[in-house]
């Protein structure tokens, strides 16, 4: 048997070429081992024997090295495929090149199958566009790119997913690195919370309506009351006017007229004043027109409100805006509120306006409900830069720091049950924020409170159309 044994292939291969290097070192310094005392020899015995056990020893660590590679390896692997999110590797022309074991569940296909197919295959057609348009912006700027795109599995089933990839390079190629999330759970719970919202926003429009509605039916039954008498006097005046007609066309028929008849004319005319009829009817119908005017302005008024659900983008002039609101509101607040308006200049804006009414109407109820017997509302706006503001200030009984950050909270409220239901504030601040605005609050207890609505002076409509919910993340987290 060969000394060599039955070492393996690759072993022989290295003995035999330290034997090659050894013989190639010896002949270059030749030396006799027999011209070597014995302690020399023994020296490098020893030597030897002591290389022996380091090279052993480093061997050792070698394999442990190699056993945790590969034990890291594995792991990797494990993380890789096993991972809760998909990942792909995908080629500069759009084959995936790699893709986790979550990937290919997720996609609904086997690893196997997933290889060289292509990416795009699994957006849904609709979000095509705004996926090329990322994967340009990701390999033109090195910048990575976060998501939302519909995919489709392999057998048709849409879903949501979100996306994050950047761009690395591999083998001088850019290789797009994409982690895949499926978010449809999260999409449903939005939509169900979008459903919510607009049902908070008619809950709330209609507590509003609820509150305003007794004050209303005043407004309009006091102009109702006086046209109503106004009406049942001028009609008793008519009829005085008809016998007054009739006595003077009796009186005048015959030729000459009848003195007798006309004397009895004149003297109904004196008795029922017909000087003072005259000039008495033309004020009452001046008053009547005057309360019919009101009942109109405030039938209007409040249509105008009722189409709070609009979401009609318009230019409009807040400062009308905000006159058809106190309008509504009015009769809350006249008998404890002095009104001031300090009107600033204002471009025409662009937003919802019936949306924006409701904002400064739970404003101003609530700045009217803080004040406990008299008081001041000042209603302030301006302009600064690209935006404008509207103030609402108050002298009643301002908010306790601590309630400072909950007023924005659905159900939030420190009034008794009946007067409060918590909603204005989280419908205010949903519909500020889809405007893109901000809504600011500064208070001080026994002093008053000052709410400020900054507003885009042209918000951009997309927001908007991202629909009421989406806006309100303080309503979504408070939920
Ligand atoms: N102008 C204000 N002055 C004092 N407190 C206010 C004012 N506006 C809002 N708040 C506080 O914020 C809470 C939430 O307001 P809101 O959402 O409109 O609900 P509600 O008016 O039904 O209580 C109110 O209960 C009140 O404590
Ligand atoms: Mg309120």
């Amino acid at each position: 048997m060969s000394p060599l044994g039955n070492l393996s292939a690759q072993t022989i291969e290295l003995r035999q070429r330290a034997e090659a290097a050894f013989r190639e070192a010896a002949a270059q310094s030749p030396g006799n081992l027999a011209d070597l005392s014995p302690e020399v020899i023994g020296l490098l015995l020893h030597e030897l024997r002591v290389h022996q056990i380091e090279l052993e020893m480093q061997n050792e660590e070698l394999r442990c090295a190699q056993l945790e590679l590969d034990a890291s390896r594995a792991r990797y692997f494990e993380l890789y495929d096993l991972a809760p999110v998909g990942y792909c590797s995908i080629s500069e022309s759009g084959l995936i090149l790699h893709a986790n074991l979550a990937a290919a569940t997720l996609l609904g296909v086997t690893r196997g199958a997933l290889v060289r197919r292509r990416f795009s295959r699994f957006i849904l057609r609709d979000d095509q566009d705004s996926y090329y348009l990322r994967r340009k912006q990701l390999i033109g700027g090195g910048e990575p790119q976060s998501f939302e795109l519909r995919m489709v599995t392999s057998d048709g089933t849409p879903f949501w997913s979100s996306v994050a990839c950047s761009v690395a390079q591999n083998e001088g190629a850019p290789e797009i690195r994409i982690v895949l999330t499926d978010i449809s759970a999260r999409k449903s719970v939005e939509a169900k919370l979008e459903q919510t919202q607009s049902q908070l926003l008619q809950s709330e429009k209609m507590a509003a309506i609820g509150q305003l509605a007794a004050g209303v039916a005043h407004e309009i039954n006091n102009p109702v009351g006086f046209v109503n008498s106004n009406v049942g006097t001028l009609g008793e005046y008519l009829t005085g006017l008809l016998q007054l007609v009739d006595a003077y066309r009796f009186a005048v028929k015959s030729s000459p007229p009848d003195d007798f008849a006309l004397g009895k004319a004149n003297r109904l005319a004196d008795e029922f004043e017909l000087d003072y009829v005259r000039g008495d009817a033309v004020a009452l119908l001046a008053e009547s027109k005057d309360g019919l005017e009101r009942i109109k302005r405030i039938v209007n008024d409040l249509k105008d409100f009722a189409h709070i659900d609009a979401v009609v983008w318009e230019s409009f002039d807040l400062h009308a805006c905000l006159d058809r609101t106190l309008n509504v509101v009015w009769n809350e607040l006249k008998y404890k509120v002095t009104l001031a308006k300090e009107y600033g200049e204002l471009p025409a804006i662009t937003g919802l306006p019936h949306q924006l009414s409701q904002v400064f109407m739970n404003l101003l109820i609530n700045a009217a409900q803080a004040i406990p017997e008299r008081g001041t509302i000042t209603l302030r706006t301006g302009r600064e830069a690209d935006s404008v503001w509207v103030e609402v200030e108050d002298t009643g009984v301002g908010i306790a720091p601590e309630n400072l950050s909950h007023i924005f909270e659905p159900f939030f409220t420190t009034k008794p049950v009946g007067l409060g239901t918590g909603l204005g504030m989280a419908v205010a601040y949903g519909i500020v924020k889809k405007h893109e605005g901000r809504i600011e609050v500064r208070s001080i207890v026994g002093q008053g409170s000052t709410f400020r609505v900054s507003l885009p002076i042209c918000a951009a409509e997309t927001a908007g159309q991202r629909g009421p919910l989406e806006d309100t993340d303080r309503v979504r987290e408070a939920l």
